[in-house]
């Protein structure tokens, strides 16, 4: 097999995230046709599997594209090009709504955030009672900033308004609670390559009783999430089934909610975090931090990037910003197989770099 420059070091980005040893294996090991009885049984189970994640009892589609994909598919089927949507941006992904919209010819107004600023809850408020939007559209976790999004008062201010909650939850489902149906939200999306711990290319996605009754007048083919469900419930995808995904999820799925417990498994996420950032001097740049990774503010004069490039040569793969934080912060994942000590020599990694 060739050598990559990769090999050997510790994957700490906040996805793709490190894939515990069960999953790698059993990417290697199993080969199965995924139109037979033997595989339904793995599929139905997974797809009851999933809503303990989603804390919900609505039904949860998988679907082979990475986390935008299950936007797309989220909007596609959920949105319409009559009614305008809002948008919360206060990042790089936060950005993607309203790429996606413009991509569609749907009407949106945004709600920019400084990157990394907390989100102003009255202003999302009277945007919402001043005029009838459709949706309101918001990452749970900003990965580009770090920041944990207070889901749980936007999802109030959209029952309030009877406005649809749009949840980019691709870093925060499975490293952060998000009872979907505790807090009323009404679509949530998650991707595979991060607490999911899989390599990229699923997404996973559930919508709300009311979100899906809406009738979208915007085309759609693979993402049609009404011929998906039909599927579904016949034991199969609509289209050939990743079966090496929905094996490893089996995997994952069991372990997290059979062997440790999902509370635990969120609370083993946070104390990671903790670990860290007790070991680490760089101040987290966010003003609220999601456990799902660290962003953390270099500071002036020190490059993010060089910084970055050092800790690799050490061993650990981190990453810097985006865009305008492209040089000013570095990230750590706390999601994937990763333990404290993993933490610890990273932190320690980095801080001799500084
Ligand atoms: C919050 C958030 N939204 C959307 C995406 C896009 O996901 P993907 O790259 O899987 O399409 C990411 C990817 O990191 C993300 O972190």
């Amino acid at each position: 097999m060739a050598n990559y420059p990769f090999e050997g070091k510790k994957l700490m980005t906040p996805g793709p995230v490190p894939m515990p040893e069960a999953v790698k294996q059993s990417l290697a090991r199993y080969e199965c046709h995924h139109r037979t009885p033997e595989f339904a049984e793995i599929l139905e189970r997974v797809f009851v599997n999933l809503k303990p994640v989603f804390q919900t009892k609505q039904h949860c589609y998988m679907l082979a594209a990475t986390g935008t994909g299950g936007l797309e598919a989220a909007m596609v089927n959920t949105l319409s090009t009559q009614k305008k949507s809002l948008f919360i941006n206060a990042g790089k992904f936060g950005e993607r709504w309203g790429k996606l919209a413009k991509a569609y010819g749907l009407p949106f107004d945004e709600i920019v955030v400084p990157w990394g600023e907390d989100i102003p809850l009255d202003k999302v408020r009277e945007k919402l009672q001043a005029y009838d939007y459709q949706a309101l559209g918001f990452q749970a976790c900003e990965t580009s900033t770090g920041a944990l999004l207070p889901v749980r008062d936007l999802a109030q201010i959209c029952q309030e308004t009877d406005t649809l909650s749009v949840v980019d939850g691709i870093t925060a489902l499975g490293a952060v609670s998000l009872p979907m149906d505790d807090w009323g939200l009404d679509v949530v999306v998650g991707g595979s390559q991060k607490a999911f711990m899989l390599p990229t290319g699923m997404t996973f996605l559930s919508l709300s009783e009311k979100a899906e009754q809406e009738q979208s007048d915007i085309p759609s083919y693979y993402f049609n999430l009404a011929a998906e469900k039909k599927a579904n419930q016949e034991g199969k995808t609509r289209y050939s089934t990743p079966t090496h995904f929905v094996i490893a999820l089996d995997i994952v799925l069991d372990d997290i909610l059979n062997r440790v417990g999902f509370a635990e498994h969120l609370k083993g996420i946070a104390e990671k975090a903790q670990v860290f950032r007790d070991n680490v001097s760089l101040p987290l740049f966010p003003k609220t931090a999601s456990a799902s990774l660290s962003c953390l503010s270099v500071p002036a004069g020190l490059s993010a990037v060089e910084i970055k490039n050092k800790v690799s040569k050490k061993g650990f793969i981190i990453v810097a910003g985006q865009d305008q934080l492209q040089d000013k912060v570095i990230r750590v994942g706390h999601m994937g197989a990763m333990d404290s000590e993993d933490l610890i020599q990273t932190a320690q990694a980095i801080e001799s770099c500084l």
